[in-house]
């Protein structure tokens, strides 16, 4: 059954706790940590301004201040930038303000992505809706929300994202069972399970942080039992919606094969840094020179 209204609203998950981030989101939240000079949600919220979302709602938690501010102007900052004619940096500062209007909710305790997605349901109402996790950044020339929003068109439901992984990882994270869908370029899902262990895991795809969610998830998501590690999983809750028949019903996914980082994770973060550095007008040939330099000290 499709619901052929266009998506606008975005909600962006930041409440979570970070901890394997620790100790650096003790005190701040992951998503704000820089990747070369913007921090990571800022990445999130650019993507979506690209693809047409132009309401964003996040959901935040602890140190919730540095994430408002960071997409709030700051008048004394613009004006002495001004004053000394400095317009490169002030444009750079002006960019987070002009993405759009962002709407914010606490979550006040972080029970799960799946109990924050539900946090949106009084601003979402009774549309589809886009969920970008804050810290899952995805690489600007590889579009994955266009082309999951023409699967959303076609199929009406909900569209996930998802990526092939080594079998031996894909316990870290949602894992699919899917199903070829003849002539297309998407799968349908026929069930998920969350960070499966690897001999139970149905196949190697791992749902990535780029939802396309029926309103039917918030009636499901109401229900929803904390599953793995106590909390209320937006992956039990997609199970469901993928397993059941009736209007919102129905989950299918697109397979993304571009560039993605886990900016929650150290190792990932890194190699987000470093890819996006080395492709940065400003630091990108010095940085390649002194990474060969490096590569080659190490090897030596
Ligand atoms: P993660 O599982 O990566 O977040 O959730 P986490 O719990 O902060 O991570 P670790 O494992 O402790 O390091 C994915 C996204 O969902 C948000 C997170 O902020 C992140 O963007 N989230 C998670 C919430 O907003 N609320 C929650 O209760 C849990």
């Amino acid at each position: 059954m499709s619901v052929s209204r266009r998506i606008t609203k975005a909600v962006i998950p930041a409440a979570g706790l970070g901890t394997r981030f620790l100790p650096a989101t003790k005190a701040m939240p992951k998503e704000m940590l820089p990747v070369v000079d913007k921090p990571a949600i800022q990445y999130v919220v650019a993507e979506a301004a690209r693809a047409g979302l132009s309401d964003v709602l996040m959901i935040t938690g602890r140190s919730k201040r540095a994430l408002e501010d960071h997409f709030d102007r700051v008048p004394s900052l613009e004006a002495s930038l001004e004053a000394k004619g400095d317009h490169k940096k002030l444009s750079m500062i002006q960019e987070a303000t002009a993405l759009g209007d962002i709407h914010y909710i606490r979550q006040r305790d972080p029970r799960g992505l799946g109990h924050a997605v539900l946090c949106a349901k009084q601003h979402v109402g009774d549309e589809p809706f886009a969920v970008l996790l804050g810290d899952d950044l995805i690489h600007e020339q590889d579009d994955l929300l266009t082309s999951m929003i023409q699967v959303q068109e076609k199929t009406g439901g909900s569209v996930i994202a998802l990526m092939e992984v080594d079998a031996q990882h894909i316990s870290s994270y949602g894992c699919a069972d899917v199903e070829v869908v003849s002539g297309s370029e998407y799968v349908k899902v026929r069930g998920l399970v969350e960070k499966p262990n690897v001999d139970e895991a149905p196949s190697n795809l791992a749902v990535i942080g780029r939802y396309l969610l029926h309103p039917r998830v918030f009636d499901v998501l109401e229900h929803t039992a904390p599953g793995r590690g106590n909390e209320i999983q937006l992956t039990d809750a997609l199970q469901e919606l993928a397993t059941e028949n009736g209007e919102g019903s129905g989950v299918h996914a697109v397979i993304f094969r571009g560039r993605r980082y886990d900016t929650g994770d150290k190792l990932s973060y890194l190699e987000a840094n470093i890819t996006l550095a080395v492709e940065n007008d400003e630091l990108g040939e010095e940085l390649k020179i002194w990474l060969k330099e490096f590569v080659d000290r190490m090897d030596a």
